[in-house]
């Protein structure tokens, strides 16, 4: 059995290493919100009545329409997707046979929605510390109609500044490529650092953001992407309608303001990923300089970590495995930040395996 390609697999993960999944093991291989599910997700029953029974709006026009006043973007420049999955896919068939570069380690589904539809892929890899150099994005970008880009980062976490972007992007546009910038865990910085609204023109480049992880509705889907207006109305050809179901719609109109919670939630997973790092590092673990809810360990000198992986798995701690990343190959774990008690079980387990090993 293979190990599965995504997080929030445990069982999967630990029946494909041939051990035994403890039913009170803490699954820190999911990457959504420790805290739960936003209190403003809420419905009450007859509203959930109605979003079961009616066909929603096609398009979630009005959920749409809400996000572009928020964002402050044109109506027709803005999609909501069943997730930001849906929208990569979507991508990946606007740009299909052409030719895409991903800049990895990253995310798999740009790399399997660009397999789908039959794009010819190569993939810039990045290593520690995860820097993108100008020069080599330079000499790659000529043949490219397409540069994915993720930032706040999955897997490391790290995330590019402002100016690197414009840099990226000016280097993009001399070579006649679009950029996407995945933005999924936009939510989960303290700074909030976006390419948004920061005078690149929208003709030039793919925002994408999930709502899924910071309000923790994975299983209800939502997520977005901005784009110019043609860019979008070529996309919402090839959405089905009603795509977006009525509880997304109705639950995304519901915690699209709330910004007590994502503030709350991040001061919280800001403040104990610091705390974790630091006792990491203390005791010998190489920690990326995440700036979201998620991070990659790595021993010095260590070129595989299944022995750990393993360690973990068996003492209740299911880690996010890296063989399936481009450029990490399991020279790495990534861990998510999770709540305090979480996360110091966490850390009793990486102390007995340091004495251990
Ligand atoms: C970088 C990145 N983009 C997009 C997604 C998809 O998010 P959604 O749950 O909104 O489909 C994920 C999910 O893990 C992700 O890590």
């Amino acid at each position: 059995m293979s190990l599965p390609n995504h997080g929030a697999n445990p069982k999967h993960l630990t029946k494909a290493l041939g051990l035994t999944y403890e039913e009170d093991s803490i699954d820190f291989s999911v990457n959504t919100n420790p805290l739960g599910v936003t209190q403003a997700a809420s419905l009450q029953i007859d509203q959930l009545q109605s979003a079961i029974q009616h066909y929603p709006e096609p398009y979630a026009e009005t959920l749409s329409r809400a996000l572009s006043e928020k964002l402050n973007v044109n109506d027709n420049e803005v999609i909501v997707g069943n997730g930001a999955a849906e929208l990569i896919f979507h991508l990946a068939h606007l740009y299909q046979g052409k030719r895409v570069l991903i800049v990895e380690p990253t995310f798999s589904e740009y790399r399997d929605a660009c397999h789908a539809n039959h794009c010819y892929i190569d993939s810039l890899v990045l290593h520690e510390p995860w820097k993108l150099s100008i020069t080599d994005l330079e000499g790659r970008l000529e043949s490219f109609d397409l540069l994915f880009i993720c930032s706040p980062n999955n897997p490391t976490g790290t995330s590019y500044s402002i100016n690197e972007m414009k840099v990226i992007i000016e280097c993009a546009k001399r070579n006649g490529t679009k950029v996407v910038i995945d933005e999924a865990f936009y939510d989960f910085q303290l700074s909030k650092q976006s390419i948004l609204n920061q005078g690149v023109d929208l003709n030039d480049i793919i925002i994408l953001r999930s709502m899924t992880k910071m309000y923790g509705i994975a299983g209800v889907r939502l997520g977005y992407l901005m784009a110019d207006k043609v860019t979008i109305s070529k996309i919402k050809q090839f959405q089905p309608p009603w795509s977006v179901n009525g509880l997304a719609q109705k639950i995304g109109l519901q915690i699209l303001n709330d910004e007590p919670f994502v503030e709350m939630s991040t001061k919280y997973l800001a403040k104990e990923r610091r705390r974790v790092k630091k006792e990491l590092e203390q005791i010998g673990f190489c920690i990326s300089d995440s700036v979201v809810n998620f991070y990659l360990l790595s021993e010095p000198a260590k070129q595989d970590l299944q022995p750990l992986l393993e360690f973990l798995i068996q003492h209740g701690v299911i880690p996010r495995h890296t063989y399936s990343f481009n450029g990490l190959d399991g020279a790495y774990i990534r861990l998510a930040v999770k709540k305090e008690e979480e996360n110091n079980q966490l850390l009793d387990v990486l102390r007995m395996w340091r004495e251990k090993c």
